[in-house]
């Protein structure tokens, strides 16, 4: 097992009805900012709770964060902590609320142009250095609420960015299962993938022997195999709906990645694919995932088989078992609503590898993915076989 240290102060505040401990969790002197996305918490009795939790606060609000948030519309919250003084913000919303949360507080006190937070990728590790924030989450999927990091797209030059740190953590995160029986299909669908991805990230590289985290991650993908399209059609289950929003916070708050190797390509050729088509961020992972897994074949073909055989329950030789769970992988996403080909989510789509090949050169991306050895060659066969 490689050396690792463990650091997240999130304190989680998980179950039924627990939005309304908002008002134990600030600091009673504090002034607020609450921001929210379009508008979806009006209309399913989020906003309400949360109104209620703050009275007797000093409450001001921000609405209109959109999905794939973008720096030119989180400048404008910037602007807004800066003049009123705001000394705590609470994001409530899915992860591009909390992403979007995350970049002004960290933009609010920063004394550069704060443009190069994403260009430059800055990471922020002082907590004087950034606003602090908590979160109530309405839709699982991104672990955005418990981990430090964050993705902000520039509408400007259609890029899809990200940055972190460990003063990037949510002081607390309010998870209340029941928040979900609002979600459309689409987004219900999005969740489980997200989480799926990234579990799998972290996880389809090479042997080591990190065996416990192994354990830890396949039980996530079996619970997501499990209940995903029984979510997607009962989301007001709550046996369902918590372990749906426990597995998506354990996906990516940390744990699994510790002590082993992990990948993230997929997620990087995603963020293109939502920058310049607008796709659902799940939708491009479920494109990329599987065609970067068969260009990589050779280098994943192990744990491909661990994961075929202990997730999946396939049989035959590894060889085959590491094909098949590929396979096994495309109908899973199939099942969960996800169209596997860029040309399904997409019109116009000719340049595309031409298109990301560059953007990754002119980067210095030339050599991704947990051996490093996703050339730009690689990277051009994976989205070409993706089209
Ligand atoms: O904006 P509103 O009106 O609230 O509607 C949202 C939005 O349209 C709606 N929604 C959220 N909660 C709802 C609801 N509708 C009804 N009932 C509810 N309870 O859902 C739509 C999508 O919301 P969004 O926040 O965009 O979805 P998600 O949580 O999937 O976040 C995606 C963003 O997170 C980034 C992605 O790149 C993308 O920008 N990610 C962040 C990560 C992180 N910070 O660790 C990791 C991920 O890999 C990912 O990259
Ligand atoms: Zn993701």
């Amino acid at each position: 097992m490689l050396n690792f240290e463990l650091y997240n102060p999130v304190k989680l505040v998980f179950g039924k009805g627990e939005i309304e401990k908002v008002s134990t969790l600030i600091p009673k002197e504090s002034k607020i900012l609450v921001a929210y996305g379009g508008g979806s918490i009006f209309k399913n009795g989020i906003y309400d709770q949360v109104k209620k939790a703050l009275e007797g606060f000093n409450v001001v609000e921000f609405g209109g964060i959109e999905a794939n948030p973008y720096f030119e519309t989180l400048m404008k919250a910037v602007e807004i902590i800066r003049e009123q003084k705001i000394d705590f913000i609470l994001a409530v919303g899915g992860g591009s609320v909390i992403d979007g949360v995350k970049f002004i507080s960290a933009a609010a006190k920063f004394e550069g142009d704060p443009i190069d937070i994403l260009h430059k990728r800055i990471i922020f590790k002082e907590g004087a250095d950034v606003v602090p924030f908590g979160t109530v989450l309405t839709l699982p999927a991104t672990g955005s609420e418990m981990n430090s990091g964050s993705v902000v797209s520039i509408k400007a030059t259609q890029e899809k960015r990200d940055f972190g740190g460990s003063a990037m953590f949510p002081k607390f995160s309010i998870c209340d299962p029941t928040v979900i029986a609002s979600l459309p299909k689409r987004q219900l669908q999005n969740g489980v993938i997200d989480a799926y991805v990234h579990v799998l990230e972290q996880y389809l590289t090479y042997p080591h022997e990190g065996f416990l985290q192994d354990r830890i991650a396949e039980s996530i993908l079996q619970t997501l195999v499990e209940i995903g399209p029984k979510v997607v059609e009962n989301p007001t289950d709550y046996a369902l709906a918590s372990n749906f929003m426990w597995s998506c916070t354990m996906a990516l708050n940390g744990l699994i990645q510790k002590g082993v190797p992990s990948d993230w390509a997929t997620h990087m050729i995603g963020h293109e694919l939502t920058a310049l088509y607008n796709i659902d961020h799940a939708r491009t992972l479920a494109i990329i995932g599987p065609n970067l897994y068969r260009v990589l074949f050779e280098t994943k073909k192990e744990k491909l088989a661990q994961y075929g055989k202990r997730v999946f329950q396939l049989t035959g030789t590894d060889e085959e078992i590491a094909r098949e769970a590929i396979g096994a992988t495309v109908a899973f996403y199939h099942t969960m609503g996800m169209k596997t080909k860029i040309s399904e989510n997409a019109s116009n789509i000719e340049n595309t590898a031409d298109f990301i090949v560059n953007r990754f050169e002119e980067r210095g991306w030339k050599a991704l993915g947990e051996r490093q050895n996703i050339t730009l060659e690689k990277l051009r066969e994976i989205v070409e076989l993706s089209y």
